[in-house]
């Protein structure tokens, strides 16, 4: 398999047109795209509120590639407490549930929830947050999300120690020897996506960049050209 080939490109839903958000899941999965990002926020561990499982629910039957097969939902949680809502979006379809350590009083066991519901499990890196407890749970994580912004709005400028800390999360992914992604979300855009594959990351979250623009195809193509 080539490395291009292993690439995922996740659009936040967050920069969607809400009152279309079905056609726009279709749309964005039509033009390309891998994944769907899902950003749930609370209007308590960060300053916005979003959507909850029921959206996910009902947008389930939408997240579906041109060729029939089902498409990863990949729901980030910025939610304090955590565990109901993992447990809640587990059962609405998600495929992927992470969460900011700092949200949860039991990290372990937090995990443990989302993998005994048989969903995989992300970890969720501010960026002043250190990868310190990945160490400890690294057996049951399957996805490192390093967040490029702080968590909350779309549209931000990427932080750039973000890539140091991408490449700290690569160097722990690779010793660990398991099947763990890493994602980067907050400010990726055509111009510096290969920048931060190089850092090690394998699949980007893009809101902005992507439903900012009329032809969602045209970015996804230009992204991939930059990836490949
Ligand atoms: C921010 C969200 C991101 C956001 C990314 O809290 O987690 O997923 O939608 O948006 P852009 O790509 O516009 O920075
Ligand atoms: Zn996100």
């Amino acid at each position: 398999m080539s490395a291009a080939s292993q690439h995922r490109i996740a659009p936040s839903l967050l920069s969607a047109d809400f009152a279309r958000l079905g056609e726009e899941v279709r749309d964005v999965l039509a033009a390309g795209a891998d994944w769907i990002h899902f950003d749930v926020m609370d209007n308590h561990y960060v300053p916005n509120l979003t959507f909850g499982p029921m959206v996910c629910e009902a947008l389930r039957k939408h997240a579906v590639k041109p060729d029939g097969s089902p498409a990863v939902i990949d729901v980030h949680l910025m939610v304090q407490p955590v565990d109901s809502l993992a447990q809640a979006f587990c059962r609405a379809g998600a495929d992927v549930v992470s969460f900011h350590p700092e949200a949860s009083a039991h990290v372990d066991r937090t995990l443990q929830l989302i993998k005994a519901e048989g969903k995989q499990a992300g970890l969720v890196f501010n960026p002043a947050t250190p990868l310190d407890v990945l160490e400890w749970v690294i057996d049951k994580v399957d996805l490192v999300l390093i967040m490029s912004v702080n968590p909350g709005f779309g549209g931000q400028s990427f932080i750039p120690s973000a890539l140091k800390k991408l490449e700290a999360a690569r160097r722990l992914i690779d010793a660990s020897g398991r099947d763990i992604r890493l994602e980067i979300d907050g400010g990726v855009k055509v111009d510096n996506i290969r920048q931060i594959a190089n850092a090690g990351a394998d699949t980007f979250v893009a809101g902005s960049a992507i439903f900012g623009q009329p032809d969602y195809r045209a970015v996804i193509d230009a992204m991939r050209r930059q990836l490949a």
